[in-house]
């Protein structure tokens, strides 16, 4: 491995005067695939130290956190607003269909992920794919569309950890000042009156009230500093996290189902498909991170064989855990005890009275969550260095650690922003703008699948989806129909982070990508 800045310089020259005109073929240039292969063993190449079993690991330790532990609970029960007007549906018990559906969904994309995961293995994931089938502009669009998924969905699941972190501390008797436990944004939009005056009651600095999430801060902190050591530690550090989530959710389901109450499911859908779908449409997030192992494609041994039996065995487990956690949790209490509740496992364990099994379970919790933070910090920052290595973010960010060899500037980059505003941001507000960006990511990736099938249909594929057209097609729709079920200020937010990401684009990317600045430009 070269030094950094050599990488950096070498990147660095490449970059030209930005004279040429935008012309529709060179936006939608695509990046040859071999080129991309090739990036995987140059100069720019990372460690490859992970097998199956270590993705299939990374897989559960991204998935298994703040959705089954935390969001679950809204998706049975529905969302209220401060003066109880409801937002959505739930599903009620039904909200093992939700999870039904969304397996379904989640496993034809992951397919799709799989067939191109194996073709391409490179680090950069869904982003790295668009740029090969559907070109420069939509691999940016995906690009920026995945830092909703990973950097603003760490800043819910650190958010979530922290609420958890401080009711855990406080069954020791343990209590920090609130205004170091509540960010600004949380206590600005909470209905509950108490946190809402924490506005007011909270230390000020300059007529400014001081508002702060400590413990997601420095978890997010932790888990950077664990990420610039190295994959290696990271995955050995993963597993065992995971090994713990798996044990805490089997004690929940065995505990609980010594308490099941079969008449908590009548009505079993009580708000009809609409709460099926909108229950899906929230609990989604609880599947998210599946994908990410493909941002391992680098770092992986034999991605051809590993990477697809990652992503579906991921997958395949977590579905099934999450169907009997659902049927556990709407059988132990009715559905409608579980609105606005942040920790209805631990919840539902105590009120049937297993104190201490609710106190394992809250510890799991934050030790879930932690092996949710490792795997999307480590995500992220491998797209920005995709990015960055094609010219559509700086040279700088495309630097590897010489000793430690992992993007370490993106790396940084990417703590620093999920911590500042896991600091004073809010988890609900992150939700729903995680899932739609997702939603809209996945989607892509099944439709780039079928591009290449037909532009390209006799290049050697290790892994291939069988019934590549209703497969990957239902894939598609399917991740758009559940993206109907959020809300409409979901939509808003997602158009308005696509109109900021194509800005950018125009400004930096467009001009100082290698690809179209390369004597043979690609045909559209
Ligand atoms: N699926 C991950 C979680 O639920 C993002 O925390």
């Amino acid at each position: 491995m070269r030094d950094a800045s050599v990488c950096s310089a070498a990147i660095a020259f490449r970059i030209p005067h930005p004279t040429s005109r935008l012309s529709m073929n060179q936006l939608f240039s695509r990046k040859p695939i071999a080129e991309l292969l090739a990036e995987g063993a140059g100069p720019f190449a990372l460690k490859r130290a992970l097998g199956a079993g270590d993705l299939v690991m990374l897989g559960i330790g991204a998935v298994i956190g703040a959705g089954i532990f935390g969001a679950i609970g809204t998706a049975a029960a529905g969302q209220y607003d401060a003066a109880g007007h409801l937002v959505r549906s739930g599903a009620g018990p039904a909200l093992v269909l939700s999870f039904l559906l969304l397996g379904v969904a989640c496993a034809l994309a992951g397919l799709c992920y799989a067939e191109l995961a194996a073709m391409i293995p490179q680090a950069g994931s869904a982003y790295a794919y668009s740029y090969a089938t559907l070109g420069e502009l939509v691999a940016w669009i995906i690009g920026w569309d995945l830092i909703l998924e990973y950097a603003v969905g760490n800043v819910a699941v650190a958010i979530s950890w922290g609420d958890y972190f401080t009711s855990l501390l406080g069954s020791f008797n343990v209590h920090l000042p609130v205004w170091l436990t509540t960010g600004y944004r949380t206590a600005l939009l909470s209905p509950d009156r108490a946190v809402h005056d924490l506005l007011q009651t909270a230390p000020h600095v300059a007529g400014v009230p001081i508002l702060v999430n400590v413990p997601a801060f420095v978890i997010v902190a932790l888990i950077t500093w664990l990420l610039m050591l190295g994959v290696r530690e990271s995955a050995t550090a993963n597993n065992i996290m995971v090994t713990i989530k798996l044990v805490v959710l089997g004690l929940f389901i065995v505990a609980g189902l010594t308490h099941i109450n079969p008449a908590n499911y009548h009505p079993f859908a009580p708000h009809g498909f609409r709460g099926i779908h909108q229950g899906a449409a929230i609990v989604f997030f609880a599947y998210i991170g599946f994908d990410a192992i493909s941002t391992a494609a680098e770092e992986t041994r034999n991605p051809q064989r590993n990477l697809p039996i990652g992503i579906l065995g991921g997958l395949a487990i977590c579905t099934v855990i999450y169907m009997i956690v659902g049927a556990v949790l709407t059988g132990m209490v009715p559905y409608t005890e579980l609105v606005g509740v942040a920790d209805p496992l631990a919840k539902a364990l105590n009120s049937s009275g297993f104190t201490t099994v609710g106190w394992i379970v809250a510890l799991g919790a934050i030790v879930s969550m932690s092996a949710v933070l490792l795997v999307f910090q480590y995500g992220q920052p491998r797209i920005f260095f995709a990015m960055a290595r094609d010219g559509l973010l700086p040279a700088w960010a495309a630097k590897v650690h010489a000793k430690y060899r992992v993007p370490h500037m993106t790396t940084l980059i990417t703590g620093i922003f999920v911590a500042v505003w896991a600091l004073v941001g809010d988890a609900g507000e992150t939700y729903d703008l995680t899932n739609i960006g997702t939603l809209f990511a996945f989607a892509l990736v099944a439709i780039g699948v079928l591009v290449l099938r037909y532009k390209d249909p006799d290049r050697p594929r290790p892994f291939r989806v069988p019934l590549v057209w209703p497969v990957a097609s239902a894939a598609a729709v399917l991740c758009v129909f559940v993206m109907i079920g959020l809300p409409h200020q979901a939509w808003e937010r997602f158009a308005v982070w696509l109109a900021l990401g194509l800005s950018l684009y125009g400004f930096y990317g467009y001009r100082h990508s290698t690809l179209r600045r390369t004597p043979a430009v690609r045909e559209p």
